[in-house]
Formats: C-alpha cells, sequence, structure tokens
C-alpha cells in the first residue's frame, strides 16, 4: 500500500494519535513539515488556527494527503521522528527514506532560507536563550523593544517563544538571520556561564539546606540518628530499552546514570520518571541524589537544584507563583531575588526539579489548565503539572517518583522515560545488613538467620522491610523465623520493638501492648481519618483533634514533617507524619480490626474491586470539598462517611491497608487483636473478610473467557489477582487458599508486568500449591530475581511449564529452579529467557536434560552462555530424547558451540525446533550443523539468523538437505548470503520435498537478484 493509501485508510487512528498528542508534539511536527517545505507558510498558519488538535489534525492529514505520496511518505517519516513506537504500534507503517541531505545548497542558500531549513534544530537550540539573542537583534537595530516583549509574553512556552523569533527574525531579512545563526553557531549547546556573585551565593545556601535536609534517614528520626551515607545500598534501577534490535530489553542502571540517553520514549518530554512499590526506596533514592549533588559528588551539570514533595504540597493552600514556590517554598536568595530568578529562566538546562511521591498528590493529573507564567501565581498542583509538561521551564530536567497505581496514559504523554526501582538485591540486603551492623559477627548472624528463612528474606528484599528486619533482629530470632511469614507479622514486630524501647520494660508483648492500648487506638484513628482523605501530613490542630498527646508521640511512630514553607517556620508550625506511608496503613489496619465503631460497609468497601473504579488512585474535588478532614473528627454518622470515602480514597494505600487488615484477622493474631479490643467481634470481621477475597478470586476466574477452539484455556491475571492473593496468603489460613483455587480451571495463568517480586511470589506458591490441575505459569517481565525463585519452589509441582522471561535471575537462581524441577513430574517446559544466566548455569540444564525424560522445552535465548557452556550443554542434551525445543538465541556459542550441538543431535530422536540465532556462527559451526542434518532425522526448523554464514557454508548445506527428509523451515535471514549462495539452496531443493520454506531476507542481494531466485524456487523467503 502506498503512503497516501496508508494515511487515508487510518485516518481515524492518525487524527487520534495527533489529536491525543501535545501542542508541543504537534508544533514540532509543523516543524519539520516546514523544514522539509511540505507546507508552505499559508498552509502552515491555518492548520495552526484551530483551536482544537483533533480539528488541526484533520486539517493537516488534509494538506499533506492533497500533496500526493511523497509528501505523505515524509510526513510517516516525521511522525516515526517524534512519536515513541509504542505510540504508533497500532498502525501499520512502512519504512521510507528522509529527504537526501542537502549540504551544499543550504550552504549557498540565504541565511533566512536556512532558519526554516534547521527550524527544528534552531526551535531545540534557542530553548532559554531567546532572550539573549532577543537582546543582541534589539542591539544592532533588528528588533524594537515592543517586540522583544512581544515575542517574551509569558502565555508562550520556551519552544513557542524561539518559533516566534525565528518567524520574526525571517521576516526582517539576510542580516538579521545572520546575526540569529551566528549567535547559535557561537554557542552550539548549552554552556554553564560564569555564575554571577547572587547566584553563587544562592548556590551556596541551596546546597546546604539540601545537603542538611538529605543527610538523615527520616524514619529513623524517632528511633535513632542514621546517616543516609551510613547506610545508603544501592537498588535495582531497571530501564526497558526500546531501541535494541531485539525488542524490548531491559537492563539495569546505577542512580547515576538515570538521564543518560537509554530507554528515551519521547525525546521532546523531560520528565524521568520513576516507579516503584510502596518501601521499594524512591524517596531515599531521591534523598540520595539530593546528597550527591549537595556534596559536589555527582550531577554538577545541574546549578540549582529544587526538591518538592508531594505530600508536602498538597498543604499548600494558597496560590502560588513559580518563583515564589522556589524561593518561599524551597530556598530563599537573601539579596538580588531578580537577577538569581531570571537566571533560573535563562538558564532551564542547569536546574534540575525533583519530584517525589507523585502518587501522593490528592488530585489526578491533568493537563487542561494552561499556565506559562513563571510570575503569576495558581495552585501548587497546577504549576507541578504545568512543569511536567513543559509550558513552564521546558528544558530543565524534572526526575519524579511515584508508585505505578498513579501513572494514568495523560501522564504518560509527558514522560521522557520511565525507570522501575526494583528494591534491593541479593547483595542489597548483606551490603545493608552490614551497614546497619557494625559488629561484624552480629551483622553475620543476622544475614545468616534471614538466609536460612525463606519467607524473611522474600521480604528484605523491598528496603523498608529490610530496615524493620534489621532493627528488630531481637525479638525476630527469639520468635524464631518460623512464626515470621507475612508483612503482618514483620510489622508487628516493629510494633512491638518500638513500645519495648518506649516503655523500657520487659513484660510480654500481650501485656506491653494492652498497656498502650490508649496510644494505639489515637494512632490508629489518626491513621485512619488521614487514609480515607489521603491526608499523610498532619498539622497540631489534627494532632489535637485525634487527641495525640506527646507521649503518643514521643512513641516514634510519628516524625517531624520537613517544613519546607518559610511561612511556616515563621509560625513555628509543626507537622507529623507517619514514619512510613505503610505505617500508617498499618494503624488504619489496626483502626478497622479493633475499633468497635468499624462495621460491615466499611469493611466492604475496603475489599471491593477497584478494577473499573472512575478514579483509580486519587480523589476528586468533589469529594475532598466535601469531607475536610475536621468533619472526620465529628461523630456523625462515621461508617456511611468513611465507605462514601474509602471507595475515593488512594487505591494502593487502600489494598496495602487491606493486606494488613487480612493479617490481623488471621488465626496467628486474632486472640492478640481480641485482648487488645476486648470485644469478641473479630471472629465476624474475620468470616466477612475471608467471605470477600473468596468471592473476589471467583469472580476474577468467572469472567475468564473460554478456550477457543484448541488453544489451551489461559487466563491473563489482572494486578488486583496479585493483591487478592497476597491478602489471602497474609490470613495464612490453608482452608481459604484451597478454597481459592478449587475453581480455577486454566491451562495458563499468565502474570506478566504484574509487578511480582520475590513478596508476591511468596503468596502466589502459598495459594497455587493447592491447584487441583498443574498449569503453565508465566511470570515474564517481573522482579522474581534468584530470592523470588526460591519462594516459588513450593508450587513448582503444580507448574507443566514456566516462563520467567526478563526477570534479573542468575546462576544461583537457576540452579534451584533446576534442583526442584528434578522432582516435579508435571513439569516439562522452562523459559529463562533474557536473564542473567553464565556458563556456570550449563552444568545444572545439563543435569535436567540428563534425568528428566519427559523434559520438552528449554529456552535460554539472550543469556551469557558461551562455547563452554554449549559444550557441557551438548553433553546433557545427548543423553536426552524427550526434548522438543532449544533456545539459544542471543547468547555466544560460536562456532565451537554450535558444533557440539551439533554433533550431540545427530542421533537425537526427539528435537523439533532449533534456535542458534545471533550465536556468532561462522564457517566452522555451518559445517558442523549440515553434516547433523545429513544424519538427523526429526529436527523440523532450524533458526541460524543474525549469523556470519557466507556461500562458501551455505555450501555445505546442499549435502545436508539432499539427505535430510525431516527439516521444514531453515532461517537464513540476516547472514552475508549472496546470489551465489542463493543458488546452492536452490540446487539443494531440487531433492527435498520436506522443505517448505527457506528464510533469506536480510542478506546481500539486490531486488532484481531476490525477484529472480523467488521465480526459480518458490520456496525462498526474503
Ligand atoms: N537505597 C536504600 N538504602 C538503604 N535504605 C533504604 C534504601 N531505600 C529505602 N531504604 C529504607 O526503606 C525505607 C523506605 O524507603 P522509601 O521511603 O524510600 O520508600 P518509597 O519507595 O518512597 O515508599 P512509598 O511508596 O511509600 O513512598 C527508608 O526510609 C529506608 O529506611
Ligand atoms: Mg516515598
Amino acid at each position: 500500500m502506498s503512503a497516501d493509501q496508508l494515511l487515508q485508510a487510518q485516518r481515524y487512528q492518525f487524527v487520534t494519535i495527533l489529536g491525543r498528542s501535545s501542542v508541543e508534539n504537534f508544533e514540532t511536527i509543523l516543524d519539520h513539515l516546514l523544514a522539509w517545505d511540505l507546507l508552505n507558510w499559508e498552509e502552515y498558519e491555518t492548520v495552526k488556527l484551530s483551536r482544537h488538535l483533533f480539528s488541526s489534525s484533520r486539517n493537516l492529514l488534509d494538506v499533506i494527503i492533497c500533496k500526493g505520496t511523497r509528501a505523505c511518505e515524509l510526513f510517516i517519516v516525521v511522525l516515526k521522528n517524534i512519536f515513541h513506537s509504542s505510540q504508533l504500534s497500532g498502525l501499520l507503517l512502512m519504512n521510507y527514506n528522509p529527504p537526501e541531505e542537502t549540504d551544499k545548497s543550504t550552504a549557498t542558500s540565504l541565511a533566512s532560507q536556512t532558519l526554516q531549513k534547521r527550524r527544528p534544530d534552531l526551535v531545540r537550540k534557542l530553548h532559554g536563550r531567546t532572550a539573549a539573542v532577543l537582546a543582541l537583534l534589539h542591539g544592532c537595530g533588528h528588533f524594537s523593544k515592543y517586540e522583544c516583549d512581544e515575542i517574551q509574553l509569558p502565555i508562550y512556552t520556551p519552544s513557542q517563544q524561539a518559533r516566534k523569533l525565528l518567524d520574526l527574525t525571517k521576516g526582517k531579512g539576510d542580516d538579521a538571520a545572520h546575526v540569529l545563526l551566528e549567535y547559535i553557531e557561537s554557542e552550539p549547546g548549552p554552556i554553564k556561564l560564569v555564575l554571577d556573585n547572587a547566584c553563587i551565593k544562592y548556590q551556596e545556601k541551596l546546597s546546604s539546606t539540601l545537603a542538611a535536609q538529605s543527610r538523615f534517614l527520616t524514619n529513623y528520626a524517632g528511633t535513632e540518628n542514621m546517616c543516609l551515607e551510613d547506610v545508603y545500598v544501592n537498588c535495582i534501577l531497571e530501564i526497558t530499552n526500546t531501541t535494541s534490535e531485539s525488542g524490548c530489553l531491559r537492563s539495569l542502571i546505577g542512580l547515576e546514570d538515570i538521564f543518560g540517553p537509554d530507554g528515551v520514549l519521547n525525546k521532546d518530554a523531560d520528565v524521568v520518571l520513576i516507579i516503584g512499590e510502596a518501601g521499594s526506596g524512591k524517596s531515599t533514592s531521591l534523598q540520595q541524589m539530593q546528597q550527591l549533588w549537595a556534596t559536589k559528588q555527582a550531577f554538577q551539570e545541574f546549578t540549582f537544584v529544587f526538591a518538592f514533595s508531594c505530600r508536602r504540597l498538597n498543604f499548600i493552600d494558597t496560590e502560588v507563583s513559580l518563583r515564589m514556590l522556589l524561593f518561599e517554598h524551597c530556598c530563599w536568595p537573601d539579596d538580588h531575588q531578580d537577577e538569581v530568578f531570571q537566571y533560573i529562566l535563562d538558564h532551564p538546562e542547569e536546574i534540575m526539579f525533583m519530584l517525589d511521591g507523585f502518587d501522593e498528590l490528592k488530585f489526578q493529573f491533568t493537563d487542561e489548565e494552561r499556565h506559562c507564567s513563571p510570575t503569576k501565581p495558581t495552585t501548587a498542583l497546577n504549576l507541578i503539572f504545568n512543569l511536567l509538561q513543559g509550558n513552564l521551564m521546558k528544558s530543565t530536567k524534572k526526575v519524579m517518583t511515584s508508585r505505578p497505581s498513579a501513572v494514568t496514559a495523560m501522564l504518560r504523554k509527558y514522560l521522557q522515560k520511565e525507570i522501575t526501582l526494583k528494591g534491593f538485591s541479593r547483595e542489597g540486603i548483606e551490603a545493608f545488613i552490614k551497614k546497619c551492623h557494625s559488629n561484624t559477627s552480629n551483622a553475620e548472624h543476622i544475614l545468616y538467620f534471614v538466609e536460612a528463612n525463606s519467607a524473611v528474606h522474600g521480604l528484605c528484599h523491598v528496603p523498608f522491610f529490610c530496615w524493620i528486619v534489621s532493627n528488630c533482629h531481637e525479638q525476630l530470632m527469639q520468635n524464631s523465623g518460623d512464626f515470621t511469614q507475612t508483612m503482618t507479622d514483620i510489622y508487628l514486630l516493629i510494633l512491638d520493638h518500638f513500645l519495648l524501647h518506649f516503655t523500657h520494660n520487659s513484660q510480654g508483648v500481650n501485656e506491653i501492648l494492652q498497656s498502650q492500648i490508649a496510644t494505639i487506638l489515637h494512632l490508629s484513628k489518626l491513621a485512619m481519618d488521614g487514609l480515607i482523605s489521603c491526608n499523610y501530613v498532619f498539622s497540631a490542630a489534627h494532632l489535637q483533634e485525634a487527641q495525640i498527646s506527646k507521649e503518643d508521640i514521643s512513641l516514634g511512630f510519628l516524625v517531624h514533617s520537613h517544613s519546607f514553607s518559610r511561612a511556616w517556620t515563621a509560625n513555628k508550625n509543626k507537622n507529623y507524619e507517619f514514619l512510613h506511608i505503610t505505617i500508617q496503613c498499618f494503624f488504619a489496619a489496626l483502626y478497622i480490626t479493633i475499633s468497635d465503631n468499624v462495621g460491615e460497609s466499611t469493611l466492604y468497601s475496603l475489599f471491593k474491586s477497584r478494577e473499573k473504579g472512575t478514579s483509580s488512585c486519587m480523589m476528586s474535588a468533589a469529594c475532598i470539598e466535601s469531607f475536610p478532614f475536621s468533619c472526620l473528627q465529628s461523630n456523625v454518622e462515621p461508617e456511611r462517611r468513611r465507605k462514601t470515602m474509602l471507595q475515593e480514597a488512594e487505591k494502593s494505600n487502600l489494598q496495602i491497608t487491606a493486606n494488613f487488615v487480612s493479617g490481623l484477622l488471621s488465626g496467628r493474631h486474632r486472640n492478640l487483636i481480641q485482648k487488645f479490643s476486648g470485644i469478641p467481634k473479630q471472629s465476624k470481621k474475620y468470616k466477612l473478610v475471608k467471605n470477600y477475597l473468596a468471592k473476589g478470586i471467583e469472580k476474577h476466574f468467572l469472567s475468564i473467557p473460554p478456550a477457543v477452539g484448541e488453544e489451551k484455556k489461559s487466563m491473563h491475571a489482572l494486578p488486583e489477582f496479585v493483591w487478592w492473593i497476597k491478602c489471602i496468603y497474609e490470613m495464612q489460613d490453608n482452608d481459604l487458599a484451597k478454597q481459592a483455587v478449587s475453581n480455577l480451571e486454566v491451562d495458563h495463568l499468565k502474570l506478566t508486568y504484574c509487578g511480582i517480586g520475590p513478596v508476591e511470589c511468596t503468596a502466589l506458591a502459598y495459594v497455587l500449591k493447592h491447584l487441583k490441575n498443574p498449569m503453565g505459569l508465566q511470570l515474564d517481565y517481573n522482579s522474581v530475581g534468584d530470592i523470588g525463585i526460591e519462594q516459588l519452589l513450593p508450587c513448582l509441582i503444580n507448574c507443566q511449564s514456566i516462563y520467567l522471561r526478563a526477570n534479573n535471575i542468575s546462576d544461583r537462581g537457576a540452579s534451584k529452579l533446576v534442583d526442584q524441577a528434578l522432582g516435579c513430574c508435571n513439569l516439562q517446559k522452562i523459559a529463562l529467557f533474557h536473564n542473567n544466566l553464565t556458563d556456570a548455569s550449563a552444568q545444572n540444564f545439563a543435569k535436567l536434560l540428563k534425568h528428566k525424560k519427559n523434559f520438552i522445552a528449554l529456552r535460554l535465548g539472550n543469556n551469557h552462555l558461551t562455547a563452554a557452556g554449549a559444550k557441557i550443554l551438548a553433553e546433557g542434551l545427548k543423553q536426552n530424547n524427550s526434548i522438543q525445543f532449544l533456545g539459544l538465541w542471543g547468547n555466544k556459542v560460536g562456532d565451537a558451540g554450535a558444533s557440539a550441538i551439533a554433533a550431540a543431535l545427530e542421533n537425537n530422536t526427539s528435537l523439533l525446533w532449533l534456535s542458534l540465532v545471533g550465536n556468532n556462527i561462522g564457517s566452522e559451526g555451518a559445517r558442523a550443523l549440515a553434516l547433523m542434518l545429513k544424519k538427523n532425522t526429526i529436527l523440523e526448523e532450524l533458526c541460524l539468523q543474525e549469523n556470519n554464514l557466507i556461500d562458501e557454508d551455505i555450501e555445505h548445506f546442499i549435502e545436508g538437505l539432499q539427505n535430510n527428509s525431516s527439516l521444514k523451515v531453515l532461517k537464513l535471514s540476516n547472514n552475508k548470503i549472496t546470489k551465489k549462495g542463493m543458488e546452492f539452496i536452490v540446487t539443494a531443493l531440487k531433492h527435498n520435498t520436506t522443505i517448505t520454506s527457506i528464510w533469506l531476507g536480510r542478506n546481500q542481494m539486490t531486488a532484481m537478484e531476490i525477484e529472480e531466485m523467488t521465480r526459480a524456487e518458490r520456496r525462498l523467503t526474503f
């Protein structure tokens, strides 16, 4: 289909993509079209005039389609340049060449024409420099003062100002255009100007403020003063690289590389988002970045760094301008405020904004209200939303953290890249415990204990849990690890730990809890009211209303909220927050379980499915307005109010609270809770919750569509499924787990991209081990890791296949998996594509092949196996006659490895499919494989794409193919084969009737040769 037909046929999709994009993206597209002469000025103005992006998009498509096929091709080239491939994934698009570079003509063309030809590049380069260029042009007499002011009107974004400047300069003629181009040439990239005194002073003040703020970890404030530097350990940061040839590959990066070129989804956006689950270390990572900048250890390309906590931004209730936000709520310049602010505006590329906890904002992100003025006040939220969109301070770097649930499609449009924070690795846990305990033998003792208790080890993958475990190790070891299994167990430990410290006595846990019941009730009421109104910072008034005394505070669960506002400091206003939001959730759960006020409807709202809810994560304005925090404290119909508000409260915190409620109601803790509240209502709450969980899971199963035709019945679980499973695990009720899966009748359970880490693996295994019939478990693209593998082992017995693509699994994890697999007769397929396996794993897989006589498929693509590993694997292969699929794509087995595998397959009677794609195989390997084909009687598909095969290597296949009667498909695309090689194949095929197709695309042949060959042999595929 030609490009104009493509545009016409998919007009609706194109309009939707363009219409839903941002104005900035749309104008950048127009820049390219102007530069390539695809639009004239009249058309440009007409297209731009429409008020809505959707109608502009329609106009633009009409104009382009009228201009013929080549114009449509170039338009598609521009779209591919500007949009990320995932945004265009629903479209059928071809690859076209961009226009030829016309260096010579550019050199000879007039300066004003150059402005147009280089428009996209110049718009980018003029960012933040418009004021300087205007001053220059004004100085040379090209621009009047009025024109300069007009261009710099704050209603225009920096890119729009740059475009206005270009358009006006073009109108002024060649001389003006020369001045502008010379200026840009003389300053090719953003350069850091020598700071004047006022800025230096401000930089010093800002860095000492940030250094002081980030020095200590806030959640330690109640118990100890722990320097970040002393305990900080690198977490796992993962980035998705979509530019890779082999599709979406994920790689690990360091905190200092987050602004690097990897993983960029949208070049025009400048927000880097770090997502991670509760307690995974997002706030701590930003704190570390602040510390590194403030102490000059990293990020020195930024002159100023402004850090904000979204939780505290909720508290700004007056309108503020950008200037006020930076100066009054971050750091005040002691003198020359105007100059400092102007410097900030003029040098956006030297500024970094940090926004922590985007999920904690009370309102959902919207791009409806545009605000471009840095000095005009608006709500703090609107300022933040416009900063993210680039309407304000475009080209500044923004790094933001959030839990996954708050990231909406609308927000994604403005993200440059997404990085996933995955907590501690195995080594990270070890390093953290060693850092927390300077006494080496103590540290080793704790580590030994943690590693020996699988569930505790799994929990430690989440840094906050690891902190609790490390802090409470004494109680933990006294209890013996067996008792500590769940998240609730861990949080009860910390409760116990703080109370012990506080009371300084050696009473038993139950006695302490009972003696402190009043305090616990006060804190839990405060937590609950905060949870349902999305409030995580509490003023003195809030505390007073919740009857929180000084004594209650000194227990350590409430810590000072950093006062970032000058106004607040002046008022000596003391605000508090729970030392971690999950601690607030835990107290809210305590309230729900022990308070007599909480009835069935509150529990129901907490456990009801939110998968299809409209406001899935943040409150609607109406709800906040109708239920201000203070009204929660009154006694009017608390149950009804709570129920309504729970429906709107932040989803991820509600789910965590529900996990804790399940845990607290579990048989193991029921006695404790009952003693606590003195009322025997818990069994009723327990029955209710158990019922909700069983029903929730059942509903999920009922929604699974029946299998189509011969396909297997497969279920793609939603993230909520994992939450239910976690609640069941927290309850530690085997009957419930059994009941939950008793109706699950699927052949394949798909849990890809579900945020599954070791903690979730523990819960999954707890439930899935009760499955009646074995099934396939697909866990691709999660963070299972080696620790998670250990957690999964108990349910492996019920798995026919296990898929663990891209899960950070190393040889250690693979070895545990294989050991367990040997005893699981149902397990027949293992897929470990794109992990960190090396030759050290080969021995294990060889063992698996040797001993597991019913094993069918092993996929180890994209790992780090070399010839040595392949040779060991081949030994296993020789002794196995059940394996049908072996995938080694993207390793480095080379000629020696391929030869070993080929030799092992000569007499094999089971393998149907072998992939050695991209393995650096050349002549020697090819010869061995060709020889194997001569003898092998079973292999049906051999994949050898992306190797180094040349014509002479193909010659060996003639004999192989002529003597083979099983091979159906031979894939040789992307090698170095020419027409000569192809002729060998045609010759070979004359005597082979089994082959159905030979893939030969992307080799070294002309279009004519391809046509000729296709005519000669129709089984060749290009
Ligand atoms: N990299 C780290 N090194 C050492 N300790 C860490 C690290 N990351 C997190 N922690 C510990 O875990 C605690 C919780 O981490 P943090 O507050 O950063 O989690 P979070 O991802 O921001 O959670 P939330 O989603 O609730 O905001 C920290 O206060 C600290 O004790
Ligand atoms: Mg946080």
